[in-house]
């Protein structure tokens, strides 16, 4: 399997424990064998970090001193990782681990190789995609076995029908959370680098799952094109999104011979909380959706039809009825109007998960609100400039 990234091209180097019972990664821990392999994991890092940036590469993350230093201690104490309140750890994200560092075990659970990696899943449709695309994108970058479990699959089992990671086997029962062991950020949301050490083996052949949101960017946009086939609506779904789309083309086929679909998505009801709360700012509001119609109506004259769809689809009628050239969902299911906003050719959004995946499937230019944040927030202009989402382009919000 092509994990995606250079480095596997030659082959990662292996080292495989074999399974003589279940402690034997704790023994390991304290061997001269696993001081050996420690000590190479720590050498193996400073010197790709020390690549990394002797040669400029600007598609491998910076090297998170954080996870460095979450690994050494995982691997010679505790190999679980739960939130550590009283540990500082600065915003920076987290890289792929090379896969030189890398611990494969033989061990399996019904005939899966360990580690094996599921999801709790967490929040609505946005956050449970963005779950769905990291636990994607570990299986490309690392190799290692995820499942779905029942719990995640029902919410979205109805809604793509072509997702690819496999279930939880039959064989195992029913998922039951108190059998796995819980990876989730560290100290900071922009953190899950102890989900990377879980999916390289660096803690130890277990089962886990992600819990907290997890929705790395870094780690999946380079999977875009494979993401945007996992993410196939259902044909009932594509079927109501284009014809509404058609609809429109026919009913002003005199005025617009050739339509350019702008998907809008306006995030309002509990994210005007959340965002003052956690991070200290404010929705866009009039002035952002002003900036946004005349982007695009400057770029396509005479062509762009905006797709407008929100939680609050009141708020969105009272700031954009005016305009011709703006239709309103008239308020599907979330997955409907994903759909219908993943089938416009460019998208405007404001914040949040679902705004997000709306634009990334649609695949076309993405216009969105450049919030400032009291701390570093995952759908904002930092980060999607460190990631490199060239085709995002910011537009001020004041
Ligand atoms: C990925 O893992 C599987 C076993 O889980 C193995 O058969 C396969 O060779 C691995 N692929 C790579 C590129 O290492
Ligand atoms: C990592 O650990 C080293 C040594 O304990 C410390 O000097 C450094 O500040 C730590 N890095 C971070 C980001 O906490
Ligand atoms: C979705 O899966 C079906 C059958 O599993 C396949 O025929 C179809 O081509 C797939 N569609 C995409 C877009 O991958
Ligand atoms: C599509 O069909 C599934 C059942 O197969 C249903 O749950 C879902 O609500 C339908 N969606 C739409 C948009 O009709
Ligand atoms: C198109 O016109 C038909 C008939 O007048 C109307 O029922 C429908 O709502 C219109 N669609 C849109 C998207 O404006
Ligand atoms: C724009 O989107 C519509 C609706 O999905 C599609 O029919 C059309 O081919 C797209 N245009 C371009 C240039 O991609």
């Amino acid at each position: 399997m092509n994990c995606g990234c250079d480095s596997c091209e030659s082959g990662y180097q292996e080292l495989l424990i074999p399974d003589r019972g279940k402690h034997l990664y704790y023994r390991l821990l304290a061997s001269p064998r696993s001081l050996f392999v420690g000590l190479s994991f720590f050498f193996v890092l400073v010197i790709y970090i020390y690549v990394s940036n002797y040669r400029g590469v600007t598609n491998i993350y910076h090297h998170n001193a954080d996870l460095l230093n979450v690994s050494t201690t995982a691997f010679s104490s505790t190999p679980t990782l739960e939130r550590k309140d009283n540990v500082k750890v600065k915003s920076l994200l987290p890289t792929i681990i090379p896969p030189t560092s890398w611990v494969k075990y033989f061990k399996q659970w019904h005939g899966l190789r360990l580690p094996v990696i599921t999801c709790r899943p967490r929040g609505r449709l946005g956050n449970i995609m963005g779950e769905y695309a990291t636990m994607y994108s570990l299986k490309r970058h690392y190799n290692v076995t995820v499942v779905i479990n029942n719990d995640f699959k029902k919410k979205i089992k109805y809604i793509f029908l072509n997702t690819s990671l496999p279930d939880i086997p039959a064989s195992a029962g029913p998922f039951k959370l108190q059998d796995w062991t819980p990876v989730q950020y560290i100290g900071s949301w922009n953190n899950y680098a102890p989900i990377e050490l879980a999916a390289a083996g660096l803690l130890g052949p277990k089962k886990f799952v992600m819990e907290k949101y997890a929705f790395e960017i870094q780690m999946f946009h380079q999977f875009k094109e494979e993401l945007r086939k996992e993410f196939t609506f259902a044909p009932n779904y594509t079927t109501k999104a284009n014809g509404f789309l058609s609809n429109i083309m026919e009913n002003r086929s005199s005025e617009l011979p050739d339509p350019v679909f702008v998907g809008f998505h306006i995030r309002r009801t509990d994210y005007k909380k959340f965002i003052k709360n956690r991070y200290g700012s404010h929705l866009p509001e009039t002035a952002y959706f002003t900036r946004a119609l005349s982007h695009y109506r400057t770029k396509f004259p005479d062509a762009a039809v905006f797709i407008v769809a929100s939680d609050d689809l009141q708020y969105a009628r009272s700031k954009l009825d005016q305009y011709h050239d703006v239709f309103f969902s008239p308020g599907f299911s979330a997955g409907e109007d994903m759909a219908l906003l993943a089938s416009c050719n460019h998208s405007i959004i404001t914040v949040g998960s679902f705004g997000f995946w709306t634009a990334f499937l649609a695949g076309g230019e993405v216009v969105y609100a450049d919030v400032t944040t009291k701390i570093e927030y995952r759908f904002s202009r930092k980060m999607f400039e460190k990631i490199g989402l060239d085709y995002f382009i910011p537009l001020p919000v004041d």
